[in-house]
């Protein structure tokens, strides 16, 4: 069967004055929840006891723009029992139908891709082309795993002996957690339940404390084009709301994008729990390094520098956070970058003005000035922006170190980190990028091609970039996701990220 072409979804034409003018009011009118947000079982708000804690906007001191309550284990069980209840009919509905419920989804939210940008701006500090391309993502997540599920959910005969019938075919496992991440509160968030319930799986999703609304909100818009209750669940909280669905037993598959501390944890918990082996699906982060030599094109590199460093203030789990530049051209290169660098204009995310947004809280720039005064001490540094007042900014920086064995753990925000190499050391620098475990993402810029294979063939990582930058992978045609420290696989947007949410059967009859 053949089905037709699924086009990326492409967002709004920027060049047209009204579609601008429909983004900038959609961010001066955005109002936060009337009311705190608690748990959305069952297709409707669950009234329910728990402690409440401010939503916050990370552009901006003023009062909170909301709250949210605290899902304790009872709400959370119950959340599990009715995503259980749901399964089986869910399960068994024709995978077309699954399919059209993601795309009528996937429609309403490009629909309203100024409503959400405005809840991201605010919620999760997200520039509007940051929120822009994180709606697109969404939307795009939806119709290729709809496309996907319908290609791969199919009954297959299997030739064998004469006198025998054996059909083999993918079905839906059961009640998935899902668990998702602040940097992209709604692509990351809705691509995992996307893949869960498109092959038949139900779903209790908790998205990051720090952005519950826009998860609320998309999963209300999903009910109102036509989603049953019940195959999508939303609990709110941190730790223990995860470990409480963790330990439910209904529970049949883990996916979860954040911390490799946090997936370790998760993985620990899911060899302690009573019941079946389940599986868990982890993206986690990386050293992300980039390998500069000296035939690269010096600005075509400063503008991908600074776009996989600094854009998104460098909370992607793809971004640059080392690079390599090779001594000959070190200087000229990093002048460059610098120049790219002090050219950003950071600030509240209000209009297309704006490069790049606040972190995402004190605790974030916290744990950045502490990885910076350490870091710092070990070498020399190079840059050190000036952050805005009156949110949790934090200005790019750059640091040059002599060792390349110098970083040793990911700084989750706008700090890069740059050493220089002699050709002698190319494989040194190699050698240094296997040693930290992660494999997320890697860099290239080099014009010659010999060098651009061998590096590419070398790199440990899932993903690899030549003469470009490094973020913002598309569904459907960069597979995106990493070995090692960064994750299990398989790839998010990639043709076989569907089959680890299936269980396969077989059927062989004696005719
Ligand atoms: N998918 C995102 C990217 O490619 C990762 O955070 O940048």
């Amino acid at each position: 069967k053949l089905y037709p072409l699924r086009p990326n979804s492409a967002g709004r034409e920027l060049g047209h004055r009204p579609h601008l003018a429909e983004l900038s009011e959609a961010i001066e009118q955005f109002r936060g929840p009337y009311e705190p947000l608690p748990a959305l079982i069952n297709a409707e708000a669950y009234r329910h006891e728990g402690a409440l804690h401010p939503i916050r906007n990370p552009a901006s001191t003023e009062k909170p723009i909301g709250e949210w309550r605290v899902s304790g284990t009872a709400v959370v069980d119950h959340a599990m029992s009715v995503a259980h209840d749901a399964f089986p009919k869910w399960n068994a509905r024709p995978v077309e139908e699954r399919g059209q419920l993601l795309r009528d989804f996937a429609d309403r939210m490009e629909a309203q891709l100024p409503y959400l940008v405005s809840i991201i701006a605010h919620e999760a500090g997200r520039t509007v082309d940051d929120g822009i391309a994180e709606v697109r993502e969404a939307v795009d997540f939806c119709r290729y795993y709809a496309q996907r599920a319908e290609e791969l959910m199919v009954d297959q005969e299997m030739p064998g002996p004469v006198g025998e019938l054996n059909m083999y075919h993918l079905e839906g496992r059961g009640v998935w957690a899902a668990i998702s991440p602040w940097n992209f509160p709604l692509a990351i968030f809705v691509g995992q339940i996307a893949a869960a319930v498109a092959t038949g799986n139900t779903v209790v999703a908790k998205p990051a404390p720090q952005t519950p609304y826009i998860a609320w909100r998309v999963i209300e818009m999903w009910h109102e084009v036509g989603l049953p209750a019940g195959v999508v669940n939303l609990v709110l909280g941190a730790g223990e709301t995860g470990q409480a669905m963790i330990n439910h037993p209904a529970l049949a598959g883990v996916v979860f994008t954040g911390s490799v501390p946090t997936a370790k944890a998760i993985n620990r918990a899911l060899a302690e729990r009573e019941g079946p082996i389940v599986p868990l699906i982890a993206e986690t982060g990386g050293i992300n390094a980039m390998i500069v030599d000296s035939t690269a094109l010096p600005e075509q590199v400063a503008d991908d520098v600074v776009g996989s460093a600094f854009r998104s203030a460098g909370q992607r789990c793809s971004a640059l956070r080392i690079l390599y530049v090779q001594e000959d051209v070190a200087d000229h290169m990093l002048e460059m970058i610098q120049g790219a660098a002090e050219a950003l204009k950071i600030g509240p995310p209000k209009d297309l003005s704006v490069d790049m947004g606040p972190v995402i809280d004190t605790d974030a720039v916290e744990r950045l000035d502490a990885h910076w005064n350490e870091i710092s001490a070990k070498g020399k540094v190079r840059y050190k922006g000036q952050a805005p007042e009156g949110g949790t900014f934090f200005a790019p920086r750059i640091v040059e170190l002599e060792n390349f064995r110098d970083l040793q753990s990911e700084a989750f925000g706008p700090i890069l980190h740059v050493c220089r190499w002699k050709p002698s050391q190319l494989d040194e620098v190699i050698a240094s990028i296997h040693e930290t475990g992660f494999g997320l993402t890697f860099g290239i810029h080099s014009r010659l091609e010999s060098r651009q294979r061998q590096l590419a063939a070398a790199a440990p990582t899932g993903n690899v970039y030549i003469n470009r930058n490094m973020v913002g992978a598309i569904v459907g045609v960069q597979p995106f996701g990493g070995r090692g420290l960064s994750g299990t696989g398989p790839k998010a947007g990639g043709p076989l990220y569907l089959t680890r949410f299936c269980e396969e059967k077989h059927v062989c009859e004696n005719t």
